[in-house]
């Protein structure tokens, strides 16, 4: 089992990340951070905690991240996670209190206490993962891997050549790819490919336990959000994007991906691509291979550990 410590924004796609590592043989789940992104900190946090009340694993401790980016001020994305960062569905209250140490000090915590490395898998912003690159250089060989969701070689989806994430806190994104540390991104390229279409939603929802009556709830109020007018009209069938899943599948089974080791720096400067992952996919300038990026899925495999994460849950 290899040991991970998962930052998110939930978030629909984040709730799903959350659900395949509590649900993975391979995983032990040591504790999750949350980062501001989707919503404002306090409800990504408390999110988080719902999710864990749903699934009775309030036994994972979870700290509140940074209240906002490094530099910039926060963005928030309700207009596709609605105003609860979670809308669609009714979870549970958390039974046990919130904890009171912060995402930064668990952290540290979990990686120096712990015997084997630990894998982060990163699923908004990157501000938390930051802040504790740069505070705790001490601490970085103990990181596996940093698994993300953000970025994308072509394209964008909150400006033409930038991802929600990596555009909320460039800056964040630019240390965690100059770390030194292992570092795997699943951005547009693949998490596009990533679909889940209504009659997936309609299978989760058989299943019929609690949690895939939740997600199934979640699913349809995204599938509402990110659905394009213009390409529904065209007939256009588009899937939900399983961005955040992406990069907690990688870390349970990389056989269904395909991701190859490329240069990757951020812009950071404000200008038009502010936020854009530059990737090097033509080698062109020759620098050091710092990122494994991933570009496709086996979807069939992706759908069948989506199934069997809900599944888990009626056990
Ligand atoms: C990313 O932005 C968020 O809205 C999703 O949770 C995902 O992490 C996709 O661009
Ligand atoms: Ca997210």
């Amino acid at each position: 089992k290899r040991k991970v410590i998962l930052d998110c924004d939930p978030g629909h796609d984040d709730a799903i990340a959350l659900l395949m590592a509590l649900a993975s043989d391979n995983i032990d789940l040591v504790a999750i951070t949350t980062s501001a992104g989707n919503q404002l900190p306090e409800k990504t946090f408390n999110n988080t905690r719902k999710l864990l009340a749903l699934t009775n694993r309030e036994d994972i401790p979870v700290a509140m991240g940074a209240l906002k980016p490094l530099r910039r001020e926060l963005i928030i994305a309700d207009d596709v996670h609605g105003e609860s960062g979670l809308d669609g569905a009714e979870l549970p209250e958390p039974t046990v209190a919130p904890a009171t140490i912060r995402a930064n000090d668990l952290l540290a915590k979990m990686l120096s206490e712990s015997d084997e490395k630990i894998t982060i898998v990163a699923t908004g912003p990157l501000t938390n993962i930051a802040i504790f690159l740069l505070s705790h250089p001490e601490l970085k060989e103990k990181i596996e891997l940093i698994s993300f969701m953000g970025g994308a070689c072509f394209g964008g989806n909150i400006t033409p050549h930038a991802e929600f994430n990596i555009y909320v806190d460039p800056e964040a994104a630019d240390i965690v790819v100059k770390s030194g540390v292992p570092v795997a991104m699943f951005g547009l390229d693949v998490t596009l490919k990533a679909q889940l279409f209504e009659e997936d939603i309609k299978e989760i929802r058989e299943i019929g336990n609690p949690v895939a009556t939740t997600m199934a709830d979640l699913l349809d109020f995204f599938n509402l959000t990110t659905t394009v007018p213009f390409l529904a009209e065209e007939g256009h069938v588009e899937g939900i994007h399983m961005h955040d899943p992406c990069a907690m599948a990688y870390v349970i089974d990389p056989s269904m991906f395909k991701a190859l080791p490329m240069h990757v720096e951020v812009e950071t400067s404000n200008t038009l691509s502010l936020g854009s992952t530059v990737v090097d996919y033509d080698d062109l300038f020759k620098k050091e291979k710092n990122v494994v990026v991933g570009f496709d899925v086996d979807l069939p495999k992706f759908k069948e550990l989506v199934i069997q994460t809900i599944n888990h849950f009626s056990n």
